[in-house]
């Protein structure tokens, strides 16, 4: 079967990756991919939101299967335009994808299903923001509800900087029109973890669980990026809190959603807080985490192209997955600068080096090629990923392949999995 994949960062490099693994992959498209994809298939220079050209593209090359990536795409609708012209997709459909693309929307259905998040309130003034958050005197965490690149939230500690953080986001327009109304929430205490779920409608599937690096800085100081590395699985997560979290937070979303007529199918990833009185929810993503995918997808033994049939066939029942039990991390080389300004068209040198050394997987994120060199064309560009057989001797090795790859202004944190090695002592 001949597949079409949506996207071009490091998830979809993992994506691919392991589709290319698959017994029943024809050819391999990623719409528009970057250098790592292209070494599992051919890249097709359509973009992500290019929806007509998405479809006309499959409709041309026969693709049996098209998935995708990431969220832009799936709230403007690709797949409902894909299943429209009779090409399965993988992927929640448009008014599904509210539940990213929208957090007002998340928040209220999280509320009528009884699911546990932060308090929060929802405004379009940016007054009764300011109004609010002067009235509480506690820390705050304001977020655009908008789809801000994993960048619209900002938590702040002192209500003053809640006030400034609301000016940005809803009369300086810093996330554009994400941020014509922003959710005001208490801030939650705790250690974060990512439950990605496969989920086919009526049945779920949940995957091994992941913990993601948000902020730029060593000891998780300074702003929030799209994600500094990750691990999986992630042992604040244990077999009692992952039941939780199957109860109390999967099976009523998805009943929430089918009852207010989305029904959800794709992937389905809960950001939450493990706090004193058990999970909290701080996001839905309707899709696979990044940079989660790396170290999930290095784990998974099956087939994943059997998977996302069966998810979109409705017959996620009749699958079983199996892990490799061996730990994974995931350490996020960016650009210098990053996630600020940063430069790009850096040349860089030690790739195939680096993808020598036993279990480590380079991702690709943010590259690109120019004249035979690899260069850097975003700002997260690699993701080094490792597998061993603790998590300390997966983190050596990922930052033993990270040692070996070079470029200008190359950064990344030093203390990726250091939590989960914690935990074990
Ligand atoms: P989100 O995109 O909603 O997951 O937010 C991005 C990051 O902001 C999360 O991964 C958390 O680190 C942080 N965050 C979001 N909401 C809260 C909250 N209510 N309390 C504390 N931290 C939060
Ligand atoms: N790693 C966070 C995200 O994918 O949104």
């Amino acid at each position: 079967m001949d597949v079409l994949l949506v996207g071009s960062g490091g998830r979809e490099h993992a994506i691919a990756w392991k589709l290319a693994q698959s017994r029943n992959l024809g050819k391999l498209y990623t719409a528009p991919g970057n250098p790592g994809t292209a070494q599992c298939g051919e890249n097709v220079p359509i973009a992500v939101t290019e929806i007509e050209k998405l479809v006309d593209f499959a409709r041309q090359n026969s693709i049996g299967l098209a998935v995708v990536g990431p969220e832009a795409p799936l709230a403007a609708g690709v797949v409902d335009a894909l299943e429209q012209v009779g090409i399965k997709a993988f992927g929640p459909s448009a008014q599904a994808a509210q539940l990213e693309a929208d957090k007002a929307f998340a928040k209220q259905l999280m509320r009528s299903s009884a699911i546990s998040t932060a308090e929060g309130r929802i405004f379009d003034r940016f007054s009764e923001a300011k109004a609010y958050i002067a009235s509480r005197d506690e820390p705050v965490v304001v977020k655009a509800a908008g789809l801000a690149q994993g960048k619209g939230v900002i938590v702040c500690d002192d209500p003053a900087d809640g006030i400034l953080a609301a000016e940005k986001i809803m009369c300086d327009k810093v996330f554009g029109s994400a941020g014509d109304r922003v959710i005001v929430e208490d801030k939650l205490l705790g250690e974060e973890a990512s439950i990605l779920a496969f989920v086919d409608g009526r049945n779920i599937y949940v995957m091994e669980s992941s913990q993601d690096h948000k902020p730029i800085g060593d000891g998780d100081i300074g702003p929030n990026t799209g994600g500094m590395g990750a691990y999986s699985p992630a042992p604040v997560v244990t077999d009692a809190l992952m039941d939780r979290i199957s109860r109390e937070v999967l099976v009523p979303i998805v009943d929430g959603m089918n009852r207010n007529g989305t029904p959800y199918r794709g992937v389905l990833y809960a950001g939450l807080m493990m706090t004193g009185g058990g999970p909290r929810v701080l996001e839905f993503n309707v899709r696979f985490g990044d940079p989660e995918t790396q170290p999930i997808l290095m784990r998974l033994k099956s087939d994943l192209l059997e998977v996302f049939l069966a998810v979109c066939d409705c017959k996620l029942d009749e699958v079983t997955l199996e892990w490799d039990q061996r730990p994974a991390v995931c350490v996020v080389m960016a650009s210098g600068g990053y996630p600020g300004d940063y430069e790009k068209g850096k040349k860089i040198t030690g790739l195939a080096e680096a993808g020598r050394v036993k279990d480590v997987t380079v991702f690709h994120a943010g590259t690109a090629m120019q004249g035979g060199d690899i260069v850097t064309s975003g700002g997260r560009v690699l993701g080094v990923t490792a597998l061993g057989s603790t998590v300390e001797k997966a983190q050596a090795r990922a930052y033993e392949a990270v040692d070996m790859i070079n470029f200008d202004g190359a950064y990344c944190r030093r203390d990726i999995a250091a939590k989960a090695i914690k935990a074990h002592r």
